[in-house]
């Protein structure tokens, strides 16, 4: 049977890193602050929400927390955001997504200061990750990234397939496994026969978002596998975008939904916010 990369732990231990620094920046006079803003009542954003203003409180960082009505204007929310650049008191500010369908979320992404910017989603953030300079990293890949060097598994020379195209996570991961020396191939759902591919890979990283997708005809024996989705089954349990039962005999490693890439994000935003400061 694989190993199995503990998501919990690997996340308790940045957290406690992050602690640290952030009480060290405190005795030396320095708060760290997060701004979070969410606009209406989205079930799911509102869980996300509490988690990071619980971890922010573990970490000791001072979370504000900015919770704007579903009418709520583009152009309001961007006042907002602009007033949150200038006040030299806030470290981070991050916008809850997904916002109401009448907000252009890529305005109100654009409109947060780059130095501010820790979930790493604006144009800059991400064109410096691109050129490998230094600058704020998407949380989930920054987290995955995390969890495959805490667990010594080497990335140097890998064939690494990621499974998914998306701003937040498939194509920042892409980049990043890149810095980090792989033989990256990035596949989506125009993918003609996408078990040929995914079998290539050393490293599979899955984000499909698709329940119980990726089978075991689709990994190579001895891979590690890291499963970014997180769903609700057939009997309301939660499982990611792997089938874990079918894929986990033949891995070397792999991640558990929960308790895998999923306690990472958060691990990350913290990680960020103390970067900020
Ligand atoms: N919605 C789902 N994931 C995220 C995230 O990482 N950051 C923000 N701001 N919104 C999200």
């Amino acid at each position: 049977m694989p190993a199995i990369i503990d998501g919990k732990a690997i996340s308790a231990q940045i957290k406690d890193e992050v602690k640290e620094r952030v009480s060290a920046l405190k005795a030396e006079g320095t708060e760290v602050c997060l701004a979070v803003i969410q606009v209406g009542n989205d079930p799911a954003s509102t869980v996300y929400v509490g988690n990071k203003k619980k971890a922010c409180e573990y970490c000791g960082i001072r979370s504000e927390s900015y919770e704007l009505a579903e009418d709520t204007s583009e152009d309001d929310l961007i006042a907002l955001i602009d007033r949150l650049n200038a006040d030299k008191a806030v470290n981070g500010i991050l916008v809850q997504l997904p916002l109401p369908s009448h907000i252009n979320e890529d305005r109100v992404i654009m409109a947060i200061d780059p130095t501010k910017d820790v979930d790493g989603f604006s144009v800059n953030s991400v064109g410096a990750l691109c050129i490998g300079r230094k600058g704020y990293r998407s949380c989930t890949p920054a987290g995955i990234i995390e969890l495959l060097k805490r667990s010594n598994i080497d990335i140097t020379g890998k064939e690494c397939v990621v499974i998914g195209r998306s701003n937040i996570v498939g194509k920042p991961m892409a980049l990043m496994m890149l810095q980090e020396n792989a033989t990256v191939t990035i596949a989506h759902s125009k993918t003609k026969d996408l078990p040929s591919v995914t079998k290539r890979a050393d490293i599979l990283i899955v984000a499909v978002g698709k329940p119980k997708m990726i089978k075991a005809d689709f990994v190579k024996e001895g891979a590690v596998v890291i499963d970014v989705g997180i769903h609700r089954d057939e009997n309301n349990k939660l499982c990611g975008d792997v089938d874990f039962d079918d894929v986990a005999p033949k891995c070397s490693y792999i991640t558990p939904v929960p308790g895998g890439v999923g306690p990472m994000t958060i691990a990350m935003l913290m990680h960020n916010c103390v970067e900020g400061a």
